[in-house]
């Protein structure tokens, strides 16, 4: 989109954090003025191409969804689908209202093509999603990601994420149990040893009680990091699969600093590392998890995608489905249409 050529220089110089709160309103003023918006998603989709997939038992429009962190709140779901999108993950919600760690909490590594965060899970909480939710008009399959609170330790996170999963059951088309975000301390702990194995147990059985109760089956992934070793993906893959669970989702921000990135100021902020300099390491998780797993597992690849090339590396390291999120900072929407146009799917 030529339009977002013009207007990221003048975005490009606020605050970051800033930045992606106009962007957020802009979208979802767009998405709320009917019938403009019904008008500009049917004139969008048509133009786009199409490249319907379907996993989990769901129908994908297109395989490129929205990752998880850009519309935490559930606040833009009509703008997002408006401009294309297969699909949205929306979160990552807590149970309860919190508001993250100090500002400045983003920042843009402008040469690397990159950002570090450090948001730590600032949201407007549940029950304010969930209203989102409902007012939303569009139909594209959005997924709900689950985080818990700052304040719960992991040994009671699975109350947690249970509470969100009961509540979001009914309404999600699938959801993300987060485990990866570096940016609430001792989360990633839970993707580890004997805790991954209670937390991913519990979640299982709830589910199973939920499907029975709404006589509905919601599709339950988990989201990892890209900085867990060949031991802990091991680890990792054996208890999801003992667990019977139904997709993956790979990978959060990194930790890690690449020697190659460029710049130099803001490198040694703290936080997760996201785009290009990620997408290597994404991509070879996603090739290690589809290794150890069965051809069928879905999987979800996410990091770093910021053209065509890239995002048909990912489907090629075998994703099924994939998810931008840096890559839309730094291109605009104009990059759902360049990856769609030259999308290699296993069905083409
Ligand atoms: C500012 C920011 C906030 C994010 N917040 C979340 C989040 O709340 N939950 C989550 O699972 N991932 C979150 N992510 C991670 C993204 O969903 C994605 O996994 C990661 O950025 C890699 O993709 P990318 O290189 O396309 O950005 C966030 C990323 C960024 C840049």
């Amino acid at each position: 989109m030529a339009l977002y050529r013009l207007i990221r220089p003048l975005l490009f110089r606020l605050n970051p954090e800033i930045a992606h709160h106009v962007v957020i309103s802009g979208i979802r003023l767009a998405g709320k003025i009917h019938p403009l918006n019904q008008y500009l998603a049917d004139a969008q989709r048509g133009q786009l191409p199409s490249h319907p997939t379907e996993l989990m038992g769901l129908y994908f429009p297109n395989p490129v969804g929205v990752a998880a962190g850009l519309d935490k709140n559930g606040e833009a779901i009509d703008g997002l689908a408006m401009l294309g999108f297969g699909f949205l993950e929306l979160g990552t919600v807590t149970p309860l209202a919190q508001a993250g760690n100090p500002k400045p909490r983003m920042f843009r590594l402008t040469e690397d093509g990159a950002l570090i965060n450090r948001m730590g899970f600032n949201g407007k909480g549940l029950s304010y999603l969930l209203n989102q939710l409902s007012q939303a008009k569009q139909h594209v399959p959005v997924g709900i990601n689950l985080g818990r609170n700052a304040t719960t330790s992991n040994e009671n996170a699975w109350r947690d994420y249970v509470t969100c999963l009961r509540a979001v059951y009914g309404v999600a088309d699938y959801v993300t149990i987060n485990i990866s975000s570096p940016n609430t301390t001792g989360l990633r702990d839970l993707q580890d040893g004997e805790s991954l194995n209670l937390l991913l147990g519990r979640l299982k059985e709830e589910q199973t009680r939920l499907a029975d109760q709404h006589q509905k089956y919601t599709p339950l992934v988990v989201k990892i990091a890209p900085d867990l070793d060949d031991e802990q993906l091991i680890h990792f893959t054996k208890t999801w699969s003992a667990h019977n669970l139904d997709g993956i989702i790979a990978t959060n921000t990194t930790t890690t600093r690449p020697e190659s990135l460029r710049n130099a100021s803001n490198r040694s902020e703290h936080g997760g590392l996201s785009g290009e300099p990620l997408a290597s390491r994404s991509r070879e998780v996603v090739k290690k998890l589809r290794q150890q797993l069965a051809p069928d597992v879905p999987i979800i690849g996410v990091g770093g995608i910021h053209d065509a090339e890239s995002a048909n590396a990912m489907l090629a390291a075998g994703a099924n489905l994939i998810q931008i999120y840096t890559g839309l900072i730094y291109k605009g929407p104009g990059l759902l249409r360049e990856i769609l146009t030259h999308l290699k799917t296993a069905q083409d």
